[in-house]
């Protein structure tokens, strides 16, 4: 591990590193919302806004952060999201995620657009990698996507529904990072300072959507893939496309992007076996509350009825606590790990987990919690909670009456 590395202390100090080592117009694809990118700040606030109650005096010599979820056990209570592109961050970056998620035993979600192909990802995961699916215009197409993960070996499905369009990303736009992909001048020059990241960009080549490639001709460079990709996404999709998903696909289905309490109710009665509560890091729609503000209202109308979780806006231990605090089954976190993959390839990936780890440990420590089942609302204290809850000690957050 390299110095800088090892003194990263927090994501955001990888974040840092990571900004060094990328050109600004990568660093503002992992970085940007779109909009006015209130949406980014919403999720980290929303997170902060919570308050934690210490219980002294228990037994925290050991902490188990281990939890089973969908029959699998993993070693902490997060797992990386799917990231598209992940290959403009580092050169086989897809792989170097799956891989420290094989490392750590906690799930790595494989991006529909990621760019290595799901086999490949699936065997560098080893039994750790779930599938994000985007739903393609042509039916075949997505049909023939679920057919190759359960042939790689992957029992979770994570449907994708919150792209019904883009999103206008506007520093994107400006940089010239969107299709044709022609780098505007000023993100060119400026990415001559990252000499480092360019000869390698320059040696591999722009990278390929590998998943979408068998659906065209033998051959066709990153450019006609990316137009095919085009051509298929956003599809219009609706609750008949996941009716019929759920009606082939025999594994473990997941719908990531939801925020409405009323979607979660159609999820589940489609045979949807869990919900990503999500707002896509702040990067579909920018007016949308935070997930862990609409994850509330969701948890008190589904809990107990699907596997419930969580991702945008972690950055610390205590954003992770307080999702499972409120009800969370499990979290995943997507920025996070790609500043690791910036900051230091495979090392970069493993210090942002060894940081999330050790953070999640602590606060449970602080919690009296050893154990990741112990943790509920009575740890949770709010400013603005009435007098009248606190009881015996404990104070619940008043407007969620769902307990773990
Ligand atoms: C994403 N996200 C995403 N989601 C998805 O379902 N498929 C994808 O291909 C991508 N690609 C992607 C790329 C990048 C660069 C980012 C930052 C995010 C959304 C992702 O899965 C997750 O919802 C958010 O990243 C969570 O927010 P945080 O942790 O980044 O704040």
């Amino acid at each position: 591990m390299t110095a800088a590395l090892s003194k990263a202390l927090s994501i955001n100090d990888l974040r840092r590193l990571a900004r060094r080592w990328l050109p600004r117009l990568v660093f503002d694809h992992i970085e940007g919302g779109l909009d006015d990118e209130v949406g980014i700040g919403v999720n980290e606030r929303s997170f902060g806004s919570y308050q934690l109650l210490p219980r002294y005096l228990v037994d925290v010599s050991r902490i188990d952060q281990k939890v089973t979820l969908l029959d699998r056990t993993y070693a902490s209570p997060f797992g990386i999201a799917p990231t598209g592109l992940a290959g403009f961050v580092r050169d086989g970056g897809d792989l170097i995620l799956a891989e420290a998620a094989k490392w750590a035993n906690v799930p790595f979600v494989i991006s529909g657009h990621s760019t290595s192909s799901l086999e490949k990802l699936s065997h560098a995961a080893g039994g750790n990698a779930w599938f994000q699916l985007y739903i393609a215009l042509d039916s075949a197409v997505t049909r023939d996507m679920c057919r190759r993960a359960e042939a790689a070996g992957i029992t979770t499905l994570v449907v994708t529904i919150d792209v019904p369009v883009h999103g206008k990303r506007e520093r994107n736009i400006r940089n010239g990072f969107v299709r044709p992909y022609r780098p505007s001048l000023s993100a060119t020059f400026e990415a001559l300072g990252h000499p480092a990241w360019l000869w390698s960009y320059l040696n591999k080549g722009m990278p390929v959507f590998e998943n979408w490639s068998p659906y065209i001709e033998n051959g066709a460079d990153a450019m006609a893939v990316a137009d095919y990709v085009s051509s298929q996404m956003p599809s219009v999709q609706t609750w008949h496309s996941l009716k019929a998903i759920r009606a082939y696909w025999p594994g473990k289905l997941i719908v990531k992007g939801v925020l409405h309490p009323a979607d979660a109710e159609q999820a589940i009665s489609l045979g949807a076996d869990g919900i990503i509560v999500s707002n896509h890091g702040g990067r579909q729609l920018d007016r949308a509350p935070a997930a862990i503000d609409a994850f509330v209202p969701i948890a008190a109308s589904v809990a107990g009825r699907t596997t419930l979780m969580l991702d945008s806006g972690v950055r610390r231990g205590a954003d992770i606590i307080t999702a499972l605090c409120l009800g969370a089954q499990f979290v995943f976190v997507g920025r996070a790990t790609l500043y690791g993959l910036a900051a230091g390839g495979a090392a970069g990936v493993q210090r942002a987990i060894d940081i999330l780890r050790a953070e999640v440990s602590t606060v449970m420590s602080q919690l009296g919690k050893p154990r990741v089942e112990d943790l509920g609302q009575d740890v949770l204290f709010h400013k603005h909670a009435a007098p009248s809850v606190v009881d015996r000690g404990t104070c619940q957050v008043p407007f969620l009456q769902t307990a773990r």
